[in-house]
């Protein structure tokens, strides 16, 4: 009985997506992180130059503090409260993300990431060490992680190839992670620059995935904390930005950016949080265009090396996670919404 009603609430969630949305710049967004690396060492890589003059090179384009995961968290969230840690963390279920934005809109989404063991998996690791919870922020909200529906859209990679092969359109919003060897984390902006040159074309050159789609290569943050600016090398890509290859666009953002570009594009509102922030989330500038969206000039940047103090930061020190037996009521809890809701 359980089980039926969850699979027609399954069933019913498809059909709801079974259009993608389209947007008023792109239909679909692919975002994709890569790990600690400064800007001109980036910019040196002849596979990451090769990619750029088929790109929007975002030339002022800032990671917001350090280590890893706050950064992660900052760009589905527009927060990383005080995070200064890459352990594991349970964002309680209040702590809204981009997915709350999207759903409403029925703006589909998917996360796709890199040898993560099954859908939903909430552990730390993998047991071969390449797939880390800390480069997966949506796994970190209860909001997510606890709903069955939504978890669904939590998956390893293979699942991208299993998409581009199925009738249903792509999802609107998509955030790949790469593994710790391909994003450079465990090896080198030179490993993390081929894997890159063997992953992206085949992709463009795919006329699904490449379908009104902008991609968006980032690095999650400089791998010298020394540099006040954390500024990171970012390129806009896909044929999205077809008219704008090989320019670059000096606009000042950040990965807050990332949030108030998708929701201007889509019309999805905000998160209250960083994304409303002027300062720090300026709309990509081919997007403010279409959308309206008046961005400011930021002649005077913020320090971003550092971290702003929030609900994380006292239990930064340690791994903070919610007992087991609050996440099983918590469950049972949503588990028995879906029954009332059903009956
Ligand atoms: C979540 O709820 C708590 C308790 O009501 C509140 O203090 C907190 O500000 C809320 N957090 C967010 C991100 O809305
Ligand atoms: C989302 O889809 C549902 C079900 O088809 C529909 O009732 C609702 O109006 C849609 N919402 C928006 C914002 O399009
Ligand atoms: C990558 O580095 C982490 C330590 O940061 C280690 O735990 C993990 O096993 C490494 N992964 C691989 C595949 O070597
Ligand atoms: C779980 O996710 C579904 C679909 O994403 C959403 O409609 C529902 O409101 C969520 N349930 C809870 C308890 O948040
Ligand atoms: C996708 O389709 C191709 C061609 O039909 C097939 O060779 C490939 O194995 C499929 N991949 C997946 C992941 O289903
Ligand atoms: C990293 O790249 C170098 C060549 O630049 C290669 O020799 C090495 O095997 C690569 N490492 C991994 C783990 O792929
Ligand atoms: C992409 O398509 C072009 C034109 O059909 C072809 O020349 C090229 O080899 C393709 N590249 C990849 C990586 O598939
Ligand atoms: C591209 O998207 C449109 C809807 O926006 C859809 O009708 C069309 O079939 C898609 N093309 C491919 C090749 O998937
Ligand atoms: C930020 O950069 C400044 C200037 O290089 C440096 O003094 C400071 O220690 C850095 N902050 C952190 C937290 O690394
Ligand atoms: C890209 O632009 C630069 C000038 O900014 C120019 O020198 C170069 O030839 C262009 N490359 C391509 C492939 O268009
Ligand atoms: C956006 O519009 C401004 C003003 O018309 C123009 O100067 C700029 O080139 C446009 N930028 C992009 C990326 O289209
Ligand atoms: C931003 O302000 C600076 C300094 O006042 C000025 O030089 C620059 O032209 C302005 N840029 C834009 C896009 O308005």
């Amino acid at each position: 009985m359980l089980f039926k009603s969850l699979v027609s609430l399954a069933l019913a969630a498809t059909s709801v997506y079974a259009q993608a949305v389209k947007g008023k710049a792109f239909d679909h967004i692919f975002i994709i992180f890569l790990e600690n690396t400064d800007f001109s060492l980036a910019a040196s890589q002849p596979e990451i130059q090769a990619l750029t003059t088929e790109s929007v090179l975002l030339s002022n384009y800032h990671a917001v503090t350090h280590p890893s995961q706050p950064n992660y968290l900052a760009a589905v969230a527009g927060d990383y409260y005080g995070l200064n840690d890459d352990a594991n963390h349970d964002l309680p279920a209040n702590f809204t993300t981009i997915v709350d934005l999207l759903e409403e809109k029925n703006v589909t989404w998917k996360t796709y990431q890199e040898n993560m063991p099954s859908v939903c998996y909430t552990g730390y690791d993998s047991d071969d060490g390449l797939y880390f919870r800390k480069h997966n922020p949506f796994i970190s909200h209860v909001s997510i992680a606890l709903n069955s529906t939504r978890c669904q859209n939590v998956v390893p990679s293979s699942q991208l190839y299993e998409d581009l092969n199925s009738t249903d359109p792509m999802p609107n919003y998509m955030f790949y992670t790469p593994n710790m060897m391909d994003d450079g984390h465990n090896t080198t902006v030179k490993n993390a620059s081929l894997w890159l040159a063997g992953f992206l074309p085949p992709l463009m050159n795919n006329t699904k995935f490449i379908n009104n789609t902008l991609v968006v290569l980032t690095f999650d943050e400089t791998e010298d904390y020394t540099i006040p600016s954390n500024n990171v090398y970012t390129l806009l890509m896909g044929d999205a930005i077809k008219n704008l290859k090989n320019t670059t666009d000096n606009t000042f953002y950040t990965h807050y950016s990332l949030l108030s570009t998708v929701e201007s594009n889509w019309g999805l509102g905000n998160l209250g949080r960083n994304d409303v922030n002027k300062n720090l989330s300026n709309v990509f500038s081919f997007v403010a265009n279409a959308t309206g969206y008046e961005n400011v000039n930021v002649t005077d940047p913020p320090v971003l090396n550092g971290t702003e103090p929030g609900f994380l930061a006292s239990t930064s020190a340690a791994a903070q996670t919610v007992p087991v037996s609050a996440l099983l009521s918590a469950t049972v809890a949503f588990l028995a919404g879906a029954i009332t809701f059903m009956v």
